[in-house]
């Protein structure tokens, strides 16, 4: 039996009143955050919160206000703040509001989109939001996809699907004769190397091909095809990335694509960044191709700005996907033998699923889907902007042309410096910076050295925000080559 304070407890957060508590709060950080109020992660001076959540098991509930109260306090304080228009850092969205305030409707219905019969909207929602996205890549009638937790997964899954179709029985049997091979490019997100070895190929067996400019060098892509060939080493799959983790940079799809066309390749592309650039009128010829892939791997909350987590994978066949996945589960799926099954669960790699694609559906209705790409303009714009601005300053240098949002830099203070020192420089540049709380930049390894990288991911950033990171980093700088050794 339920106590009757247990139970006017759960009723009593089920009110207007108590949830209200939860939406001040999350409207105050937006109020706060779009004014640049405060700092962007916590201040190097920021006492340390570990003592705060080193506590014991909570064994009686408390009041909700007490709660709410040290949410703010504790947490909201000295978490990262995407939504501060400073924030440049990784490829997390500050995500778009309607769709956050989704976020409690999909967890207040909790229908699982494994199942139709669990999640009846839930079901017809994610097909519709499937059906724009496979419209956009220029996929027909036959096409299809499911949503995932990320672009991780959506490659994994399109793997698989490459897979089956290369070897059907590989998901009874397992791996039959010699490893077949995975061909991307050397600046590929690690989801390529990590689905090889979740997959029991072996990472051995990704072949990474040279980048001219950042992006695959379609003409060593060929070479490596014909030797690949002539050792007669099946290859399950190539993929190409449009907008490269690192730069931004788009492979040629057009190019890739058709080579895989005349070899019978299963062509992936993994767009968890770029395959956003389809919203957009400047941007959507950097995908010219995409059609030619098989699968597509895209990630909503990267550049459309969604919260954590909404990616999806589309698939020229829908077919491929449930090949994928060669499972009977009569106790949850029911389709008709033969049938297309409209239980999203057996094309998807998970079983519970968060009707994710509700807040995509909300977000492209609520800011259309001119809405989305004016935002990925504005953001590709204001690394541009970046790019202009870098180039008057002798002191930091961009490393390549902007793509998409993200640019890479590094700063070459003057003197002499080796590589070894200016390395450690840009490390402690950012670490500085970061910890200053004006902004929050990240930083990666570009031809072996360590480099500064911005993403911009926040639509209310604008060209003072790019200007005050440049005076952000120089009085950083100015300050780090003072610093006693
Ligand atoms: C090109 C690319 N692919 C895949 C991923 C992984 O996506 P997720 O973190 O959504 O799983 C990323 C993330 O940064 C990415 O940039």
């Amino acid at each position: 039996m339920l106590s009757d304070d247990l139970r006017a407890a759960v009723d009593a957060d089920r009110t207007r009143d108590a949830g209200a508590r939860f939406v001040d709060l999350v409207a105050r950080y937006f109020e706060q955050t779009a004014l640049g109020v405060g700092a962007v992660s916590p201040t190097a001076g920021a006492v340390s919160r570990r003592a705060s959540f080193d506590e014991a098991l909570p064994m009686q509930g408390r009041p909700l206000s007490e709660i709410v109260a040290r949410l703010e306090r504790e947490f909201l304080a000295d978490a990262n703040r995407l939504s501060h228009p400073m924030y440049m850092g990784h490829q997390v969205a500050a995500p778009l509001p309607a769709a956050v305030w989704t976020e409690m409707v999909i967890a207040a219905l909790n229908n699982s989109v494994a199942v139709a019969e669990m999640s009846p909207t839930g079901t017809l929602v994610e097909e519709r939001v499937i059906r724009w996205m496979c419209d956009l890549a220029g996929f027909g009638p036959g096409s299809g996809g499911t949503l995932t937790s990320g672009g991780l997964e959506a490659t994994h899954t399109a793997l698989l699907a490459a897979r089956a179709a290369l070897d059907p029985d590989a998901w009874k049997r397992g791996l039959t004769g010699a490893p077949p091979v995975i061909i991307c490019g050397e600046h590929a997100h690690y989801a390529i190397a990590r689905a090889a070895g979740e997959l029991g190929l072996g990472t051995d067996n990704v072949r990474a091909v040279p980048s001219s400019d950042f992006a695959m060098d379609v003409e060593a892509l060929a070479a490596m095809l014909d030797r690949l060939a002539r050792e007669q080493r099946r290859v399950m799959a190539v993929v190409a990335t449009a907008g490269h983790t690192a730069t931004g940079a788009f492979d040629n799809l057009e190019a890739i694509g058709a080579l895989c066309d005349a070899r019978g390749l299963w062509f992936h592309v993994d767009g968890a960044h770029g395959a956003s650039a389809l919203f957009s009128a400047a941007h959507a010829h950097r995908l010219a191709g995409i059609a030619r892939a098989r699968t597509v791997a895209w990630d909503p909350h990267k550049m459309m700005l969604l919260p954590l987590a909404a990616g999806a994978l589309i698939a020229r066949d829908e077919r491929d996907l449930t090949a994928a996945f060669s499972q009977q589960a009569p106790y949850l799926f029911h389709g008709a033998e033969g049938a297309r099954s409209a239980d999203q669960g057996t094309r998807s790699f998970m079983c519970s699923r968060r009707a994710d694609a509700l807040k995509v559906w909300v977000a492209l209705q609520r800011y259309g889907a001119s809405g989305i790409g004016a935002m990925y303009d504005h953001l590709c714009g204001l690394a541009q902007t970046l790019h202009r601005r870098m180039a008057l300053r002798p002191d930091f240098v961009a490393l390549h042309e902007p793509e998409a949002n993200i640019l890479c830099f590094r700063w070459l203070p003057e003197g002499a410096h080796d590589d070894e020192t200016l390395d450690w420089l840009n490390q402690r540049l950012r670490e500085r910076y970061n910890a200053s709380g004006r902004g929050w930049i990240t930083s990666t390894v570009l031809n072996g050295h360590r480099v500064l990288r911005v993403t911009m991911m926040n639509p209310r950033t604008n060209e003072s925000h790019v200007e005050a990171l440049l005076d952000g980093l120089a009085t950083e700088s100015a300050q780090l080559l003072n610093e006693p050794a």
